[in-house]
């Protein structure tokens, strides 16, 4: 048992490392066609400046390589015999006032004709007019909104190279500015980009990016999403920022041979309180993700990924170019900024009000802030997970998400995690701890762990940790351990559950595999 008292175990926080102390010096940020796609001019990067669009004009695609713009000349709608700009609609429906949820829903409404028969605008209205003081709804019709309008509009100016669509197998990244993004949602907001309001299209395989689903229901988790966002135009809108973001979707060609590797483990720092996002600054924060990634941030969901797009808004830019992930692939996003501190969690989740974010910046301008989007997989039946197809895809996918080839190990931040694939996609908190820590020794990098208030799951991990690490038992070793779990206890359990604890088997094994007369070293937890 662990006294009360101690709310964690493992190397002390502070011995880790985080960015931006731990990362070596960044090559100059450029273009790299078909690998890094950068939306600003890199020659003229002064601190404290809004960045420049590169290059100076707009270059108007409108192919299925590329995010299909509101403001291409291919964004057309018929009009009996006739095609027309929609983006003349959408700039003439816009730039009217409107001074009430229902002339704004009108306004929305006239350019997305097809399908927003069916949009429901209750929360908004909810929203507007039961939630903000008269005084705030005056300041959102008169001001806010009329500003994120002005934003939204600049798209042909601010984003005026082709954004390249993330497509499954692409190992390619995009930096764009946070003016960029931001002119991007505020385009979302106002629902502007063509064929994304049908998940039947082209884009069924893409996240939704137009917000409509944000507003629509009475649910007071879409109030505190509303409240969240809103809070994130306004500070944008008020002060423009001045840094860069950068997308980077990582495929793992080649995954680690498991079986036969000698890697040991690394550092363990776990702990019962704090949370990745606050107590793991500078680390590689790990996004407990969907595969359409945000999951579900525009419409239902309220859990670690979607509460994290909602503080970081610029991360549901994301979803605008992110095909779904496949099995060894992830998504890095680094330098989004958090602008709302919230309280309580799914349903008890509420907005706690505007946050300045002092991360420091790096040398491209991005805040320290890297965020790693993987996704678990999904189990309804407990038992399938241990299957070791299933515990090979789950490692390759941590790994993907943790290892960085081109990079030192020193030079590497500890990854911040907790449990990963184990509330809303059902996984076994201990296993996945336990894979997350194979798949981040074989990368090179320390584990900070937040257990979220569980404090036996704590002490177990710890014990399994330092019982391993004592014996100098490999990454291969307990991937072995692993597979004898699955064929001897798993695989004949004619139960839900399985009768023998995977960590009492491991203590069990490696135990009784040393010979008696040999001393024993440490303890032999039960
Ligand atoms: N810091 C540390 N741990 C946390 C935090 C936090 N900020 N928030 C939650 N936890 P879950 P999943 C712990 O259910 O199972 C979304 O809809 C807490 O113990 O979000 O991988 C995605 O879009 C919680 O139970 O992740 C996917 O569709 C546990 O982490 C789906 O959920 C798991 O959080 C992914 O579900």
């Amino acid at each position: 048992h662990t006294p009360a008292d101690v709310k964690w175990l493992g190397t002390p926080i502070g011995e880790l490392r985080r960015m931006p102390d731990c990362g070596g010096k960044l090559p100059p940020l450029k273009d790299v066609p078909g690998q890094h796609t950068v939306m600003i001019r890199t020659d003229v990067l002064g601190n404290n400046t809004v960045p420049i669009p590169y290059p100076a004009k707009f270059i108007d695609t409108w192919d299925n390589v590329h995010v299909k713009m509101p403001c291409s000349n291919g964004n057309l709608f018929p009009v009996e015999d006739e095609k027309k700009s929609r983006w003349d609609l959408i700039k003439e429906t816009l730039s009217q006032k409107f001074t009430n949820v229902f002339e704004w829903k009108e306004a929305v409404l006239k350019y997305s004709a097809s399908h927003a028969k069916k949009w429901d605008f209750s929360a908004l209205d909810l929203y507007c007019n039961k939630v903000l003081e008269p005084d705030a709804e005056e300041h959102l019709f008169d001001c806010l909104l009329p500003d994120m309008v002005r934003l939204a509009l600049r798209a042909s100016e601010l984003c005026t190279k082709p954004i390249p669509l993330l497509k499954r197998g692409m190992d390619h990244s995009i930096t764009m500015s946070q003016e960029q993004v931001a002119c991007l949602l505020a385009n979302a907001f106002f629902c502007t980009f063509p064929r994304r309001n049908s998940r039947k299209t082209e884009y069924c395989n893409y996240p939704d990016i137009n917000f409509f689903r944000l507003f629509e229901g009475s649910s007071s988790k879409k109030i505190e999403k509303l409240k969240t966002l809103m809070c994130y135009f306004k500070s944008i809108t008020e002060q423009k920022p001045t840094g860069l973001v950068t997308f980077s979707r990582q495929r793992l060609d080649k995954p680690p041979n498991w079986k036969s590797s000698q890697t040991l483990l690394t550092r363990l720092h776990i702990t019962c309180e704090g949370t990745i996002e606050d107590d793991g600054y500078g680390m590689l924060q790990v996004d407990f993700a969907n595969k359409f990634v945000g999951g579900g941030v525009i419409g239902a969901g309220l859990v670690q990924e979607e509460i994290r797009f909602l503080i970081n808004p610029e991360l549901i830019i994301s979803r605008l170019f992110t095909e779904a992930l496949d099995d060894n692939e992830c998504l890095i996003i680094t330098g989004t900024e958090q602008y709302s501190k919230y309280t309580g969690y799914s349903q008890t989740y509420k907005w706690a009000g505007c946050q300045q974010d002092t991360t420091p910046s790096d040398g491209w301008r991005r805040r320290c802030t890297e965020i790693v989007a993987i996704d678990a997989l999904q189990f309804r039946n407990f038992l399938e997970q241990f299957r070791s197809d299933k515990i090979n895809r789950e490692l390759n996918k941590a790994y993907c998400g943790f290892s960085r080839p081109e990079k030192d190990s020193q030079n590497l931040a500890a990854v911040a995690t907790g449990n990963w694939g184990c509330g809303v996609f059902g996984g076994d908190t201990r296993l996945k701890a336990l894979i997350q820590m194979l798949a981040a020794a074989e990368a090179g990098r320390d584990v900070a762990y937040f257990t979220f208030g569980d404090r036996q799951l704590m002490t177990d991990v710890h014990n399994m940790h330092s019982f391993l690490a004592q014996r100098n038992i490999s990454v291969g070793d307990v991937y072995d351990l692993l597979g004898q779990y699955y064929s001897s206890v798993c695989k004949s359990c004619l139960s839900r559950r399985p009768d023998v604890s995977l960590y009492s088997f491991i203590y069990r094994q490696v135990s009784s595999s040393v010979a008696p007369d040999e001393p024993t070293r440490g303890f032999f937890p039960r």
